[in-house]
């Protein structure tokens, strides 16, 4: 049960701190090279879809939040690619395996439950060879902030939908099979420490 501050404030104020401009330049990285029939997890409220590159023919996207959906009419009115709106859980996705050609996660492999499960459903429905494009925060690299991020993960994990602190994303990445091409670690500009260290890269599914 999501509640009402789950299902209608929490997608608002992610669409509002999410759409921040500082994050421009960081979607417009991840989803330089994507492709063909992408598919994307935790689409929220359509951030990144001025991002898409021309070479994207279809996007299939997967969001739990009615509201994040709702919040993305515009922008999905003003790009020419078609998104469909395919499921509501990354951790078991409706699709065929083999079926996309690449494959977009920002900043949601924090939240989802099992995300170990939700990459392994990547991994499947990704054709092989296939790209998987992440930019997400984790693990800090410092000690120092690593132990705020564990005293603060209980309290994040509460008003932020389930939001982890302290996975270590790129280890999760290689454990489902993935082999990490391109990978940029770094911490966000502007965002506190614990929650802004950040992996930006590209993974290939086998
Ligand atoms: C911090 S937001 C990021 C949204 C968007 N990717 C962005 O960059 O603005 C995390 C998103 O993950 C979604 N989410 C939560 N659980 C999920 C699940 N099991 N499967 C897919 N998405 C999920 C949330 O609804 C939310 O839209």
């Amino acid at each position: 049960m999501m509640g009402v501050y789950g299902e209608h404030v929490l997608p608002r104020i992610i669409d509002k701190v999410c759409g921040l401009k500082a994050t421009d330049p960081l979607r417009e990285r991840v989803c330089a090279g994507l492709r063909g029939q992408v598919l994307e997890i935790g689409f929220g409220s359509g951030l990144n879809v001025p991002f898409y590159p021309a070479a994207v023919d279809g996007v299939t996207a997967i969001e739990p939040a009615d509201v994040g959906w709702k919040l993305a009419a515009e922008r999905l009115a003003d790009s020419s690619v078609p998104v469909e709106r395919a499921g509501l859980d990354g951790q078991s996705l409706p699709l065929d395996d083999d079926s996309c050609d690449t494959a977009l996660t920002t900043w949601t492999l924090c939240t989802i439950p099992d995300a170990s499960a939700a990459l392994a459903e990547v991994r499947r429905v990704l054709r092989p060879g296939g790209t998987l494009h992440f930019v997400e925060h984790g693990l800090a690299p410092d000690e120092k902030v690593q132990r705020w991020q564990h005293r603060l993960e209980p309290l994040q994990k509460r008003l932020v939908g389930g939001c982890h602190l302290t996975r270590r994303i790129p280890e999760m990445i290689t454990t489902a099979g993935f082999t990490i091409d391109e990978i940029d670690a770094f911490y966000e500009e502007g965002t506190p420490k614990v929650l802004g260290a950040d992996s930006l890269g590209v993974a290939v599914a086998p």
